[in-house]
């Protein structure tokens, strides 16, 4: 009510005082429009950041999608960025490539079909948008490069998309180059023209998702040009640079934000959301990532626009980004125009920044201010150099057709970061009166305001889900209930792909296979190499047993069970814990300390291994630590008592193929031996 009041008596002495107590920013069309606007995206991917997603409860997991991608209800995201997948390790986990080996292609693999389904279901206008992170070892002919035949790389990424429609119905929109890696002018023109060849001309192809040098190129390079429609670069702290504005392409920020969803991600979110244009030109901006999705002991825990990181007990939580992400989405759509700087976008005198933007037909205008001020915006990178922001008056003063709106409507929110303040979350206040062709607002610190002309605009909201459980303490995998080629709920695959195969085997049924033969061409700063798949929670005592048996063909050197596991994502490599290895065909087991081996606990003779089926079970309590194979003991030792708790893993020593079956896992705080005799 407050606020209401201050805008009607600003109204009244901007309207004779303006130059005292407003600053008047322009809304004019008249000089004509800006660049088209391209539309909010979320990522999933790069990687596996939607991995525990699919396997929410379907009324929770409808609930989040709503979240996400129905129109005009939360976010409403416009864009749906997703990894294509390459069997290797891309920041929170592995995603499945469609082709691991090149006698081998299948479209039921992960989840990212999927998800791309559920938002065409919710909003069959939401733009798709394909990017590599890694491609699986054959398109590098051993090396780490998948443009050593750039003919067959174009023709593999061609296929993910002639799939997506062929499967699913899915026209992708967009692809992408190389993941925050370099790019190949011979590949791109190539992709191009495979695209062409394959009646997928409508696919638009975004380079580099890097950095700014590939605008050089294009400038360089006309055949370049013709084969790039937008130049997408990550994390460009809202800037441009001269040459990418002199390509006359359309620039985007095609990965941004990657910040802990808190009010202070909330506002990074809002305040590049608004100057990722107003500095930088740039008309998408796509969150790293949609959801965090993934075991929050992982890198980047809580770096989505919401988190649901809790299936099993079916809780999530909204995050403020959600609401900063309403005040764009849900009053424009790809294909609004920006107006140019200067005349509707711009900084604001006192801090902050305006847009606005016009519907096609002109008649719909809506304009996003916001006020974040530093120390409640930072991004998690690049550094953001200091400014000031204090409470202003600001007063619009639109022009032409525009001044004809006699009101608009007026959405807000304002972050708070006192210990006793609530924000306000993208709440309808009373539409503002348009007199004398002008709008006049109070606007403090931490705002944001959409002002519309449009009518819709809606706060949708879901009844609380349930509380937060930890990860259950008994949990028993037998990978029937999994259809051919999916992934197993739960299991966060680090190194390799795992994939739930019916086996030659009756007894056994389906299984877990690890199914990647060869290095793949890696996205992380260096190799990984030994395939690995967390489950469960930090724990500390804990008994795990699998059956494993090694692939006849094309099988792995080794197998393992471990707990206490440490870490994963690219630091996968790194990892400590309890780590149980059996090489069958040497009888030989070695208990280590870390994943790598440099730690060695133990080793001796697996007289009881065989080729076949073997069982591991491994128990730790407290710093003991106690092993069997096919129910004969191994070891019963002590062990250092770092890490103290951590995942349970499974895999193998090298790529190459290993099935799993039968995970059982038991944790207790109870003392006393878990392996009862
Ligand atoms: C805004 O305008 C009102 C008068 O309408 C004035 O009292 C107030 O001081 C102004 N605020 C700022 C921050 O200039
Ligand atoms: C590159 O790949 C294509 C298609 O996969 C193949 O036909 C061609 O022979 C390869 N070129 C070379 C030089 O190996
Ligand atoms: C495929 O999607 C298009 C929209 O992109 C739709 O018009 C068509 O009906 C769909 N076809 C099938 C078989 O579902
Ligand atoms: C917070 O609010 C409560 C009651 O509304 C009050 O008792 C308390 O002193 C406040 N704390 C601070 C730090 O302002
Ligand atoms: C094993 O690898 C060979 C190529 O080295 C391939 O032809 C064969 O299909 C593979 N078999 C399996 C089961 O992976
Ligand atoms: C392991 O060894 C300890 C110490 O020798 C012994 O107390 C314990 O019973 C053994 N545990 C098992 C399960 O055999």
């Amino acid at each position: 009510m407050m606020m209401i009041v201050t805008i009607g008596r600003c109204i009244v002495l901007c309207a004779f005082f303006s130059v005292t107590f407003c600053d008047v920013y322009k809304v004019h069309t008249s000089p004509g429009l800006g660049r088209r606007f391209d539309g909010i995206g979320g990522l999933s991917g790069g990687g596996a950041t939607s991995k525990l997603l699919v396997n929410y409860p379907k009324k929770y997991r409808d609930q989040i999608l709503d979240y996400l991608f129905k129109p005009n209800f939360a976010a409403s995201l416009q864009i749906l960025k997703v990894e294509i997948g390459g069997d290797s390790q891309s920041t929170e986990g592995t995603e499945a490539s469609h082709m691991h080996n090149e006698w081998d292609e299948n479209y039921q693999r992960g989840y990212e079909w999927w998800l791309m389904t559920e938002a065409k279901k919710r909003n069959p206008d939401i733009l798709l948008y394909g990017l590599p992170w890694a491609f699986p070892g054959w398109l590098g002919d051993g090396h780490d490069n998948p443009y050593t035949n750039v003919t067959r790389t174009a023709e593999y990424v061609t296929r993910w998309l002639v799939g997506a429609k062929k499967f699913y119905n899915l026209t992708i929109d967009y692809v992408g180059i190389w993941n925050e890696k370099p790019f190949d002018v011979s590949y791109i023109k190539m992709l191009r023209e495979s695209l062409d060849t394959h009646q997928l001309g409508h696919v638009k192809i975004v380079a580099a998702d890097g950095g700014w040098e590939i605008a050089k190129t294009i400038e360089l390079d006309k055949e370049l040009a013709a084969a790039v429609d937008f130049i997408g670069v990550h994390y460009p702290g809202t800037t441009t640079t001269s040459e990418a504005l002199k390509t006359g392409k359309q620039l985007w920020s095609s990965e941004d934000y990657s910040t802990y969803n808190d009010n202070t991600g909330a506002g990074c979110w809002a305040r590049i959301l608004n100057q990722n244009f107003v500095n930088g030109f740039m008309t998408s901006t796509i969150s790293w990532n949609l959801i965090a999705s993934y075991y929050n002991a992982l890198p980047y825990p809580g770096c989505g626009l919401m988190t649901a990181d809790n299936p099993w007990s079916g809780h999530y939580d909204v995050s403020n980004p959600i609401w900063m992400t309403a005040h764009t989405t849900q009053f424009t759509s790809p294909g609004w125009k920006y107006l140019p700087h200067g005349s509707g976008v711009g900084k604001l005198t006192h801090g902050g920044s305006y847009v606005s933007l016009v519907s096609p037909d002109n008649k719909d205008l809506t304009i996003i201010i916001e006020t974040m001020s530093h120390d409640h915006s930072l991004c998690i990178r690049p550094a953001l150099p200091a400014y000031k922001v204090i409470p202003q008056n600001v007063s619009l003063q639109l022009s032409g057709d525009l001044a004809k709106l006699l009101q608009l409507n007026v959405w807000y929110s304002k972050l708070a970061f006192g210990n006793n303040e609530t924000s306000v979350l993208f709440k309808r206040l009373s539409p503002v009166k348009v007199l004398n062709g002008k709008v006049t607002l109070s606007v403090g610190v931490d705002e944001v305001y959409t002002l519309t002309s449009l009518l819709r605009g809606k706060k949708g909201i879901y009844p609380d889900p349930p509380a937060r459980q930890p990860f259950p303490d008994t949990y028993s995998e037998d990978f029937e209930a999994f259809p051919d080629f999916s992934e197993p709920f739960n299991f966060a695959q680090q190194v390799g792909s795992f994939e739930v195969i019916r086996s030659n085997d009756a007894s056994h049924g389906q299984v877990l296979r690890q199914v990647v033969l060869k290095p793949p061409i890696h996205w992380c700063p260096f190799p990984l190499i030994m395939p690995l798949n967390l489950i469960g929670r930090p724990w500390s005592d804990v008994y795990v047993s699998t059956d494993v048996a090694i692939g006849p063909v094309n099988g792995t050197t080794g197998v393992f069970v471990a707990a206490r596991v440490d870490q994963g994502g690219c630091q996968s490599w790194h990892a400590k814990g309890i780590f149980f290895f059996l090489f069958p065909s040497e009888k030989k087991f070695i208990l280590t300390n870390d994943l790598a081996r440099t730690i060695p606990l133990k080793e001796g003779e697996a007289t009881e291994a065989v080729l076949g089926w073997n069982t591991l079970e491994l128990a730790l309590e407290g710093n003991r630590a106690f092993g069997r194979l096919n129910k004969q003991t191994l070891f019963n030792i002590t062990v250092p008592s770092t890490p103290a708790h951590g995942f349970v893993a499974i895999g193998t020593d090298s790529f190459g193929i290993a099935d799993f079956d039968n995970v059982h896992i038991k944790s207790t705080s109870r003392k006393g031996p878990y392996i009862k005799h």
